[in-house]
């Protein structure tokens, strides 16, 4: 069985059809108070998918998805595979200044101590916090495989580009399958200010269609920054790829302004540039599990 939560965003449904499973969807109520309540309207038997992605509100998301996990387990699922497109969180990895709490430690322990059986994310900012915190069988699903695909044949030249040292990997991934070389831009950010800076770097991108590739466009700071780099070394088009697109304090006019020329993303969260479905590349992932 699969379950839609009010933060599926449309994936719960399209996986259901793919995988020719019955899907319910979860009763949600917003108490006077604010409190939320998730109730289970149907009999489980067997094993039971939910659908949630932490998008904003993500506290909220969050809890939805811990109270849906144990409200499953009540009802009787003898597993609860949690999916969960968006982990929202995972970029506060490590204590980089003391005192600082590690917040993805927190997400993944909760969604196990609930009850969840497996996981199932998608591109994780660090792919390591899944093997650091949890003991129960996860995936972190790429979408490299939709975006190379959707860019195969509209770029002329291509080259694939990651906004910084530590995102080359996924760069790699989706330029690999594009038969495309691949680099990345030397970028710093301060960690109390928050302030974005990019290093300069020899590229060859004269005349290329460069292609940048990010988990994640926030505010949009590091793709704007990275686009002008690119295209002040003389790139003949910008295009940008993302899996996650939160699009915050007016990211998509800073992206445009900074002269990408088209930036998509996937369906994780849902915005005007979510193009590509990661509906397929789950229920690929969950038929190796149910
Ligand atoms: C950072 O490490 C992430 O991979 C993204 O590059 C970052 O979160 C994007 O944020 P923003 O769009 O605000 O620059």
């Amino acid at each position: 069985m699969i379950v839609a939560t009010s933060s599926s965003n449309g994936i719960a449904a399209r996986i259901s059809k793919i995988l020719k499973v019955d899907m319910i969807r979860l009763e949600e109520k917003i108490f006077p108070d604010g409190e939320i309540y998730v109730r289970v309207p149907a009999k489980v038997n067997g094993d039971a998918v939910v659908v949630c992605s932490l998008n904003p509100p993500q506290e909220r998301n969050f809890l939805l998805l811990s109270l849906s996990i144990e409200a499953l387990v009540g009802a009787g699922a003898e597993n609860v595979i949690a999916v969960v497109p968006y982990m929202s969180y995972a970029r506060q990895d490590k204590r980089f200044l003391d005192g600082e709490a590690i917040s993805i430690k927190v997400i993944l322990k909760t969604i196990e101590s609930v009850g969840a059986s497996a996981l199932l994310a998608v591109d994780v900012h660090s792919q390591s916090s899944l093997d650091e915190w949890l003991t129960i069988p996860h995936a972190n699903i790429l979408p490299s495989r939709a975006v190379a695909e959707f860019f195969r044949d509209r770029l002329r030249n291509p080259l694939v580009l990651a906004p910084d040292a530590g995102a080359l990997w996924r760069a790699r991934s989706v330029a690999e399958l594009m038969g495309a070389p691949y680099d990345y831009i030397e970028k710093r950010r301060d960690r109390v200010t928050g302030e974005v800076i990019a290093l300069p770097k020899d590229m060859d991108v004269e005349g290329r269609d460069v292609l940048i590739v990010d988990d994640i466009i926030s505010t949009g700071g590091t793709l704007a920054l990275a686009a002008r780099s690119v295209k002040e070394r003389g790139a003949r088009g910008v295009y940008a790829a993302c899996t996650h697109a939160l699009l915050v304090r007016g990211a998509l006019d800073r992206v445009i302004s900074s002269g990408v020329d088209e930036v998509v993303a996937t369906d994780t969260v849902p915005s005007p540039i979510s193009k590509i479905t990661v509906a397929p590349l789950i229920a690929e992932e969950l038929a190796k599990l149910l």
